[in-house]
């Protein structure tokens, strides 16, 4: 079975409720109606009757619950929540109204924060800026996490490599700034990532351009020193690094250039060294090889939150949401 049909399968088993904010995006008309119709997910969508009649077409969305903002029994209990959230950052009364009026990212957000939404996604129409900064400020991190980070579930086809073509690429979507620490965080969410999703044990490879010390900078040594972090704090995490991509994925590379590694040969989380390359990656693959890239996924936050690309279709959409509401089993 591909791996969305079994994420698909997966949401069906113990429905999650859905929020999906893009009211102004034909797009989510026709993705409401399929994830409705394959009974995946119950879907909210967030829009005025103006903003619903202008855009829904012909789809049928008579099982999503349509909430307007501006006429929500619940509305009250968003804005407070907001500003018990925010009040340190100047947030009051008004301006949370304001907020959620204009951008209804935040009122997903609060829907989730306040028990009535398990999950939300947007991003159709909207930045993967404007789409996660309501998230990190209003759902944060999960405990004991630093730092939001953002994967592709890659599914190559044809392939052997990783687990029969399948990977966790990240970051691909969130961090622009890396140190030793933070990378291995996302080691270790990633690994998570891929084995709730997979069900497989995640074998993760810190990214470099050099292979066990091959090659000497400070960007090296910032991937090695990743790893040996993650070693000490993750005991269980099998990880190596810094390692080339050719050594992390080919058994015979890596039997020359990382012999005894158990993950050199067999990676199939992949962790980049900086968000250029984990973006430029993942496009690559998805372009060049023509792989399915479902992302970017959002780990380590609280709840699950989740963006779509501004060229998505409605079946990425349809997808994203069953991905979304097998993490907010989880
Ligand atoms: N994890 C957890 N919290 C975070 C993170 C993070 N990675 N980054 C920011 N925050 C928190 C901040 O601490 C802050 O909290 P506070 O307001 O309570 O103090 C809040 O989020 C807002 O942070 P800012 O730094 O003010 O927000 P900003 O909007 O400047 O940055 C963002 C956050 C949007 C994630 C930024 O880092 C960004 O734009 N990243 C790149 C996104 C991108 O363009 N990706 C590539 C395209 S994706 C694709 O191709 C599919």
């Amino acid at each position: 079975m591909a791996f969305i049909d079994e994420i698909k399968a997966r949401a069906k088993a113990d429905k999650k409720k859905i929020v999906l904010p893009e009211s102004m995006d034909k797009r989510t008309y026709e993705a409401a109606e399929k994830i409705i119709k394959e009974g995946l997910a119950d879907i909210i969508i967030i829009g005025t009757p103006d903003e619903i009649a202008a855009n829904k077409g012909d789809f049928d969305i008579s099982g999503a619950t349509i909430v307007d903002p501006f006429n929500d029994p619940n509305k009250q209990k968003y804005i407070d929540k907001f500003v018990e959230l925010r009040s340190k950052k100047g947030v009051t009364p008004e301006i949370a109204q304001e907020t959620m009026e204009k951008d209804y990212m935040y009122y997903a957000c609060l829907m989730c924060k306040c028990g009535d939404a398990d999950g939300a996604v947007s991003g159709a129409c909207h930045s993967t800026g404007n789409t996660i900064r309501p998230a990190l400020q209003l759902l944060k991190t999960k405990p004991g996490i630093s730092s939001v980070s953002g994967f592709f579930l890659m599914e190559v086809p044809d392939c052997t490599l990783g687990e029969n073509g399948l990977f966790v690429f990240a970051d691909c979507a969130v961090n622009t700034d890396f140190d030793s620490a933070k990378l291995s965080e996302i080691a270790k969410l990633s690994a998570e990532s891929f084995e709730a999703l997979t069900g497989k044990e995640a074998k993760v490879a810190m990214l470099s351009y050099s292979t066990m010390g091959s090659a000497k900078h400070d960007d090296v040594t910032k991937v090695a020193d990743a790893v040996k972090i993650a070693k000490e704090t993750y005991p269980d995490l099998k990880i190596d690094g810094e390692l080339q991509l050719d050594a992390a994925l080919v058994p015979e590379v890596a039997a020359l250039k990382a012999p005894g590694s158990e993950v050199a040969g067999h990676a199939n989380t992949l962790v980049f060294p900086s968000l250029e390359a984990g973006n430029i990656g993942y496009k690559l693959v998805q372009r060049l090889a023509k792989a399915g890239a479902y992302g970017p996924v959002l780990q380590g936050l609280s709840m699950p939150v989740n963006d779509l690309s501004r060229g998505c279709y409605a079946d990425d959409i349809v997808g994203t949401v069953a991905i979304t509401a097998v993490q907010a089993q989880g």
